[in-house]
């Protein structure tokens, strides 16, 4: 690519195409997702306009027994109806029990956490989507589920969008990661770095740690050590950064390095952490090994895991490689 010369997505998912149905499959598909995404950015961008949208909807929680959001619902709307003319067969959604029927000649099954950060909607802090994209052949496979419930490393695709100061489209196609920008004049997502790399080192860490007393005894251990700084076992000072929308943390590090953790802890609810594995950790670690980082559950790397449900937790540890590892050596 000539210097100053930029690349649209839509140019750069035609030449990753090329003529092949696989990959003009999955390049409909994130054509899709990030046109959908544009739609949602505009919503989340009314803030306090469209109050309503934070508000959380009836009693029931959702698939993964979190409180609903009105944005959490409309998010999954859009996303559904920009997938129907696409050759995506199932998606699975963070806000359906079950797996939603898209396109019944479909070669694709989709896994999205429609808008990732409800905490913080009506906070206007970055809030994101993020997708996983993975083959479906109905010959093939059991089931639909049977597509979604496979091991990370089976994913063709995955990326996330946030919603912040800038709309950006972090993705990968199984061959590096890829961060977007989507230009305001002209509404395109352009291409801003390609092969993006997390440094290996970083002296910061992204945790809630409010937590602290709920956490197992590795994982204490991590923190005590990073908090005795200089002087401590680590011999460096750390900093801590946590936005509570992972999808901003995610760009974080992607841009600066660093390490995101939620672990299992002793909350009733929370032996595997918060995150779900298909549709959170599953895409982020496709992302973060892109990127030449490290994904883990402190024992597992992430995307080695046979998942059991759909909308199954997993303890997520993401990021800078040496960090990532530091932290499993906890474990
Ligand atoms: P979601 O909004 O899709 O439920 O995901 C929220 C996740 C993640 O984005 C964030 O890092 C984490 O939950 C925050 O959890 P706490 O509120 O427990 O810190
Ligand atoms: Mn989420
Ligand atoms: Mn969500």
């Amino acid at each position: 690519m000539a210097a100053g010369e930029s690349v649209t997505l839509e140019a750069y998912l035609d030449r990753w195409a090329g003529g092949d149905a696989d990959r003009g499959a999955v390049a409909a598909a994130v054509r899709a997702i990030s046109a959908a995404g544009v739609g949602i950015a505009d919503l989340v961008a009314r803030g306090p306009l469209e109050e309503s949208l934070a508000k959380i909807r009836g009693v029931d929680p959702n698939a993964g027994g979190d409180a609903q959001k009105e944005l959490d619902v409309v998010a999954e709307e859009r996303i559904i109806a920009a997938l129907m003319p696409t050759p995506v067969a199932f998606l699975a959604s963070e806000e359906s029990e079950e797996l939603i029927p898209v396109n019944p000649a479909g070669r694709l099954v989709v896994a999205v956490d429609p808008l990732d950060g409800s905490s913080n909607i009506d906070t206007n802090v970055s809030v994101g989507t993020i997708y996983s994209i993975l083959p479906y052949d109905a010959a093939a496979h059991a089931s639909p589920k049977d597509a979604v419930m496979r091991p990370g490393r089976h994913q063709v695709a995955a990326g996330f969008l946030a919603y912040g100061p800038a709309t950006i489209l972090v993705a990968t196609f199984g061959a590096g990661t890829h961060v977007f920008v989507q230009d305001r004049a002209s509404g395109a997502f352009l291409l801003a770095r390609e092969n993006v790399e997390i440094p290996a080192e970083t002296k910061e860490y992204g945790v809630n740690q409010s937590n602290v007393r709920h956490w197992d005894a590795p994982m204490k251990g991590y923190i005590e050590d990073c908090l005795a700084g200089k002087e401590g076992p680590r011999g460096k000072d750390f900093n801590m950064r946590w936005v509570g929308s992972m999808v901003a943390d995610a760009f974080r590090i992607f841009t600066r390095g660093g390490v995101y953790l939620y672990p299992g802890d002793k909350r009733k609810g929370y032996a595997e952490g918060r995150l779900r594995l298909i549709y959170e950790a599953n895409p982020v670690a496709f992302l973060t090994e892109q990127a030449k980082g490290g994904a883990t559950d402190g024992r597992t790397r992430i995307l080695d895991i046979a998942p059991h449900h759909i909308h199954q937790r997993i303890p997520l540890v993401f990021g800078s490689k040496a960090e990532v590892e530091t932290i499993a050596s906890y474990y």
